[in-house]
């Protein structure tokens, strides 16, 4: 754990404007640096940095946040990593807090595993290297042009059917194999210790950073299961693994995109061909965990999936979730039978690159497949293609996006716009719907609450009245939330770069974002009359407040006033007057 002052006094010795020079190209522009968001696709810049305020937004897409966040984001670090290579940069020494007792356990514990998972990584690429047990091993990877250098990149391995060669190598370095089980290295019989892996192709799978965390082992001829895995262990988390990930930043940095395919061989392929931008999923399905880690370091995915129907099934799932990320999503499709392995054995690599370059948008090869499908030769047909497509168009975040598919679907199915938009009105919004259309609401925001806000922080005046009016009583929801946090923070800290440290401590990105945008911007609020702004942004609140008691009022007319609701909507708009009256003495 790094101390409270060691990350202020990190923060104090860096300049955003800066820090984020170093990948992104920054203009003045007022006062603020604008330049194009790094964290989604755009051409016209809407990425802010404000040097007064230490902080960054995107217009575009939302991201915001302090040096710290922007680290993180970029280089894809957790908290204390960003902090740790700001650190070093601005050479602050950070001496870690002591861990505590559990702390240290856990602590201890991991290390152990990653010991044994190195040493059992080190053995099967001995084994498959050195070994005459090697020699099958060997020859099979002859065969699938996968030995040397392509090897050695993956530190590929062998685990032969001797039974216990792992178990006597950890033995021999002091291991304890009570651990080698709980990472699925080893098992235990009645007759004693035995290896789990046997006469497999082991390919280690390896975290962001190139530790080994999981196997995955695959059979040598055609017998079944084709690969056993590692179980989930402390170190190994599946759903949140992309394999091949720390062979492929680099490239995915430069490229600005990543590559998704299903199957370690399909990885391998692509790699030797050159071509290094590309993760693969662990024998699972892909998961919001994994699509939000490639938005961290990428502006665009492709998907790379067998063309049978599995892989289409797989394909549209994905795009679900590009979407929800509003990550720009492509399909790469291959000829009819071919996998990348297959395609790159009988195709110089350009023609994979032009396969590429003919990727489709997901959403377009959605519909290509979708009517493939079903013919849209009936009514009947027409209707059911529009349902299967409704619930994921709805979910294209972009407004001009939606316009031009909303006509490409409706020239392909032979409708009228007015008939689909119709169909589109009768279907109701999922959870998940109105929770994206919630977001894109708070993107646009409330600008007199906005406005209140950045005039709290701008004008320690300003605050107190906040203070003397009370909080709840001028904002609501998020913006609640966020005033209760700035007054808290600016009532304790009153250096200007308080309010860029609390952007560290929100844990909601809509508030967050929030909080970003807001400060972002705030030079605007400087040298205006902040009495006459701060009233006339009441006077918009107390409106808003009345309106209700105007309703009750015309609804108290009509009750019976010995009836129950009268007395509860009596009490309502009592309590509603109250408020007003707090607004406004
Ligand atoms: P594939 O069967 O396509 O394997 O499964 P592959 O790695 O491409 O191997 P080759 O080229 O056929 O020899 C794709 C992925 O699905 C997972 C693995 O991650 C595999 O790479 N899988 C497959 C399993 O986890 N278990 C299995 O039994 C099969
Ligand atoms: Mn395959």
């Amino acid at each position: 754990m790094i101390p409270e002052d060691k990350v202020r006094e990190v923060a104090e010795r860096l300049s955003i404007v800066e820090v984020v020079s170093e990948y992104v190209p920054l203009r003045r522009a007022g006062a603020n640096f604008t330049g194009l968001c790094p964290f989604h696709a755009e051409k016209t810049p809407s990425f802010n940095v404000n040097p007064a305020r230490e902080i960054f937004h995107c217009f575009g897409c939302g991201a915001g946040g302090n040096a710290f966040s922007f680290i993180m984001r970029i280089e894809g670090l957790s908290f204390p990593e960003a902090v740790k290579l700001m650190a070093r940069k601005t050479g602050v020494e950070i001496e870690e807090r002591q861990l505590t007792p559990v702390e240290k356990q856990a602590q201890s514990e991991r290390q152990t595993f990653q010991r044994i998972n190195d040493l059992a990584a080190g053995f099967y690429r001995s084994v498959l290297e050195q070994r005459p047990e090697g020699a099958m091993a060997r020859a099979y990877l002859e065969k699938r042009a996968a030995i040397g250098e392509i090897a050695e990149a993956y530190r590929l391995g062998f685990a032969s059917d001797r039974g216990d060669g792992l178990v006597q190598h950890l033995k021999s370095n002091g291991m304890a194999l009570e651990s080698a089980l709980k990472l699925g290295l080893v098992r235990k019989s009645e007759r004693g210790w035995y290896d789990q892996f046997r006469n497999r192709l082991m390919f280690p799978i390896r975290d962001a950073k190139g530790a080994v965390i999981a196997f995955a082992g695959r059979v040598l001829d055609a017998s079944l299961p084709k690969y056993i895995n590692s179980p989930e262990s402390p170190l190994y988390h599946k759903s949140s693994v992309l394999f091949g990930l720390d062979m492929a930043l680099p490239s995915i940095r430069t490229e600005n995109s990543v590559i998704i395919v299903e199957g370690y061989f399909d990885h391998l392929a692509l790699f030797r061909a050159g071509i290094r931008n590309v993760v693969a999923t662990c024998g699972t399905a892909l998961t919001t965990t994994h699509t939000g880690l490639i938005k961290r370091h990428a502006a665009r995915v492709y998907t790379l999936f067998d063309s049978d129907a599995a892989g289409r099934k797989a394909t549209i799932r994905s795009m679900e979730l590009f979407m929800e990320q509003r990550l720009p999503a492509y399909v790469i499709t291959l000829p009819a039978g071919d996998d990348p392995d297959s395609f790159l054995a009988n195709n110089p690599v350009e023609v994979f690159r032009t396969c590429q370059e003919k990727a489709r948008p997901a959403f377009e090869f959605f519909i290509r497949s979708l009517l493939a499908q079903t013919p849209p030769d009936s009514v009947d047909s027409k209707v059911r293609i529009i349902d299967e497509l409704l619930p994921r168009f709805k979910k294209i975040a972009d407004p001009v996006e939606r316009d031009l598919y909303e006509k490409e679907i409706c020239r392909l199915l032979g409708i009228t716009v007015h008939a689909f938009r119709k169909r589109m009105g009768g279907m109701n919004l999922t959870d998940r719907d109105t929770r994206i259309e919630q977001k894109q609401a708070l993107q646009k925001g409330d600008p007199v609450q906005e406005t209140l806000l950045a005039l709290i922080c701008g004008y320690p005046e300003a605050r107190d009245e906040a203070l003397r009016t009370g909080s709840e009583n001028l904002f609501d929801g998020d913006y609640l939330e966020l005033a209760r946090l700035v007054l808290d923070t600016l009532a304790n800290n009153d250096d200007t770069q308080a309010l860029s440290r609390l952007s560290d401590r929100i844990e909601a990105p809509g508030v967050r974002s929030l909080l970003s945008r807001m400060l972002v911007s705030d030079a605007r609020m400087a040298d205006i009359d902040w009495r006459s702004a701060f009233d006339s942004c009441l006077r918009s609140r107390e409106k808003l407040a009345i309106q209700p008691i105007r309703d009750m009022a015309t609804q108290l007319a009509v009750l019976d006033p010995d009836s129950p609701e009268y007395t509860a909507l009596l009490k309502k708009a009592d309590a509603l007057r109250t408020r007003k009256s707090k607004i406004q003495p």
